[in-house]
C-alpha cells in the first residue's frame, strides 16, 4: 500500500475512536439531563463509531499492513445545551467527511483499488450521518432547548426516528 495512504488510514482511526469518546460522553450528560431517546441515540452512534474504526483496522490486517492505534484525548464532561451537543455531533461529522473525501482522493490518485472500494462504504456512511445531525440540529433549533419541543424530539428518537433521515419513512400505502 502507498505509504501516505497508509498513514492516512491509520490517522483517521484517531477521528473514529474520538468521536466515538464524545459520543459516550454526550450520553451520559444527555442522560443525567433527563433525555433518555437522545442518550440512547448518542449511545449508539457511539458503538458504530468503533465499528468504524474497526472497518479500517480490518481491511489494514487483511492487506497485511501495519495498524497504530492512538491515544484518544479524554473527552468534554458536559455541554451548555442539547444545541450545543448536536453542533458538536455535527463539528465531528464534518471532520470526519473531509478525512474520508481526503484518503478516497489519494487511493484513486495512487489507484489503490481496495480502498477505494473500502472508503466508498464511508463516503455513503457520512451522508447518512451528517443528514442525521443536520436533521437533529434543525429540529432542537424549531423546537427550543427546553421544555415541550425538546421532550417530543427526545421521544422520537425513543422510537427509532431520527430527523433528516428520509428512508425511515413509512412505505407508502398508495
Ligand atoms: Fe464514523 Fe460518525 O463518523
Amino acid at each position: 500500500m502507498d505509504a501516505d495512504l497508509l498513514k492516512g488510514l491509520n490517522e483517521h482511526l484517531k477521528l473514529e475512536f474520538r468521536a466515538s469518546h464524545e459520543y459516550l460522553a454526550m450520553s451520559v450528560w444527555l442522560a443525567e439531563h433527563d433525555l433518555p431517546g437522545f442518550a440512547r441515540w448518542v449511545r449508539q452512534q457511539s458503538g458504530d463509531e468503533l465499528l468504524h474504526a474497526q472497518r479500517i483496522i480490518d481491511h489494514l490486517v487483511e492487506r497485511d499492513q501495519k495498524v497504530v492505534l492512538p491515544a484518544v484525548p479524554a473527552p468534554p464532561s458536559g455541554w451548555d445545551t442539547a444545541e450545543a451537543v448536536c453542533e458538536h455531533i455535527m463539528r465531528n461529522e464534518q471532520e470526519v467527511t473531509a478525512s474520508i473525501d481526503a484518503l478516497y482522493s489519494l487511493a484513486e490518485k495512487v489507484r489503490d483499488r481496495p480502498a477505494t472500494v473500502m472508503l466508498q462504504w464511508f463516503v455513503n456512511e457520512q451522508m447518512e450521518e451528517e443528514a442525521a445531525a443536520r436533521g437533529l440540529l434543525g429540529r432542537i433549533r424549531l423546537a427550543g432547548n427546553t421544555g415541550v419541543g425538546l421532550l417530543m424530539i427526545d421521544q422520537e428518537l425513543s422510537a427509532g426516528r431520527v430527523p433528516g433521515i428520509q428512508s425511515q419513512a413509512p412505505a407508502s400505502t398508495a
